[in-house]
């Protein structure tokens, strides 16, 4: 019995040992599967996924695109900003090139004739993009065309700025952009006319668009306020912000009624999101208008611009460039001269442009070099919003209006200087300019 009994033990034992196998077997069979089905399910959720953040990716630039042509005042833009986009630069404003809100394509030809062949006498002025021509199109408008002589990466880069940055930006404060041509060997810019030129001209009398003009307290607190509106609009109106970052005089332009436009966009940077964030990048400008902290690190903020407004303030108030090291010793750099004398009562008609002839209130000198001395303070926390210089220059300027009105002040506009005409750089003499 016991060797049956072993033996169906061992039978047992031997069923025992094959069912263990196959059972293992079995298991191991399931397991595999569930294996599979795993990495057959976790494959297709990060497929899916992947779709999905793709589509998404897809739905955020065609909603950008849509919403672009409206940039400025355009709350919504922050929102529909592209996450994949590089955030340090214009890429997604530079993605939607073909957009271009009215601005129109030009042929060369159509601007060589424009300019009867970009003619010398039609030449109205010249600056690091290249010389600037008076022109007329076909249809009778009277423009500014800009030719870029500077070939290489920088001149191409701020042409792509300034035709995608202008033709979505929209505001009376700004020099509006008609058009452009670009070819494999031209790169032109169609501008609006300004008939009085860069306010430079008019400060320093060193004028190549028409006769400089000698402007007076209230013509130049209106250009202030003026250009301080197109900051505001740059910096306050527009998501995200927009760094100018190459403010200054020459860049205020005149139109034949002295209102004053902000120009030349090509060094713009569209600025940080976040309140008090800076953009990091290298430092580019205008020698004597460059803000402290960005020529030192190179992080660019709003409050760099508020620096140079400060600086084109000193211009409009004392007649004189940011650095002329000609002057006598301690009077070089305009904002080191003038800043001490900014906040003393007795001291700051000393600093005052003499071609205004004493024509001015002390109380608005006072207000203004006030203004001023914040813009340019080194502590770039501590300048003042663009918001808060117009609504300080405000008054001012409303004042001198309701004065104008009432006749009781003699001069309210810009007269002309008795300074002769101007030979231009490139040895063109200037026509005067007809509007
Ligand atoms: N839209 C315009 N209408 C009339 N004149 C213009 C216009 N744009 C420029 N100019 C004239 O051309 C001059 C040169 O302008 P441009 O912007 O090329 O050089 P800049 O401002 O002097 O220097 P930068 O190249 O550093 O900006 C101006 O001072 C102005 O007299
Ligand atoms: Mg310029």
């Amino acid at each position: 019995m016991s060797s049956v009994n072993n033996n169906n033990n061992n039978n047992n034992n031997n069923n025992n040992v094959g069912m263990g196998e196959e059972a293992e077997a079995e298991y191991s069979r399931q397991g595999r599967v569930a294996l599979v089905a795993i990495v057959a399910v976790a494959s297709l959720a990060l497929a899916s996924l992947l779709l999905a953040c793709s589509y998404y990716c897809y739905l955020r630039n065609k909603l950008s695109k849509l919403l672009r042509p409206n940039f400025p005042n355009n709350t919504t833009t922050t929102t529909t900003r592209n996450d994949c986009e590089d955030r340090d630069g214009l890429h997604n404003l530079l993605q939607v090139a073909s957009d271009k809100g009215g601005v129109q394509v030009f042929t060369f030809k159509q601007l060589h004739s424009a300019t009867g062949g970009f003619s010398k006498s039609n030449v109205v002025g010249h600056g690091g993009f290249g010389l600037v021509y008076r022109g007329v199109l076909s249809d009778g408008r009277k423009v500014a065309i800009k030719f870029m002589d500077q070939a290489g990466r920088q001149g191409e880069e701020e042409f792509r700025v300034e035709v995608d940055l202008l033709s979505r930006l929209h505001s009376p404060y700004l020099l509006a952009l008609l058009g452009y041509c670009s070819d494999d060997h031209h790169k032109l810019l169609v501008y609006e006319f300004m008939a009085n030129g860069g306010l430079q001209e008019h400060l320093y009398h060193r004028g190549s668009n028409g006769m400089p003009l000698v402007l007076d307290w209230e013509t130049r607190l209106r250009i202030a306020l003026e250009a301080a509106k197109g900051l505001e609009y740059l910096h306050e109106h527009v998501t995200p912000p927009v760094i100018h970052r190459d403010f200054k005089s020459s860049n205020i332009l005149l139109d034949k009624h002295l209102r004053a436009k902000i120009s030349d966009f090509g060094l713009a940077k569209l600025g940080p999101e976040k309140a008090g964030g800076h953009v990091s990048t290298r430092v580019l400008g205008t020698q004597g208008y460059v803000a402290p902290e960005y020529a030192l690190t190179g992080h660019l903020t709003t409050k760099s611009d508020v620096y140079s407004y400060g600086v084109v303030l000193l211009e409009l108030l004392t007649g004189r460039v940011p650095i002329d090291m000609k002057r006598p010793p301690g009077e070089g750099i305009l904002v080191t001269w003038a800043l001490p004398r900014l906040t003393d009562r007795e001291k700051v008609l000393e600093i005052m442009d003499p071609r205004m002839d004493g024509q001015y209130s002390m109380k608005e000198v006072i207000q203004v070099a006030a203004i001023a001395a914040m813009c340019v303070q080194p502590e770039a926390d501590y300048r003042p919003l663009m918001a808060d210089v117009v609504q300080s220059l405000i008054p001012l300027v409303k004042t001198q209006r309701s004065i104008s009105k009432g006749g009781s002040c003699s001069s309210f506009h810009a007269f002309r200087s008795p300074i002769p005409q101007p030979q231009l750089s490139g040895g063109a003499q200037q026509q005067a300019p007809e509007n």
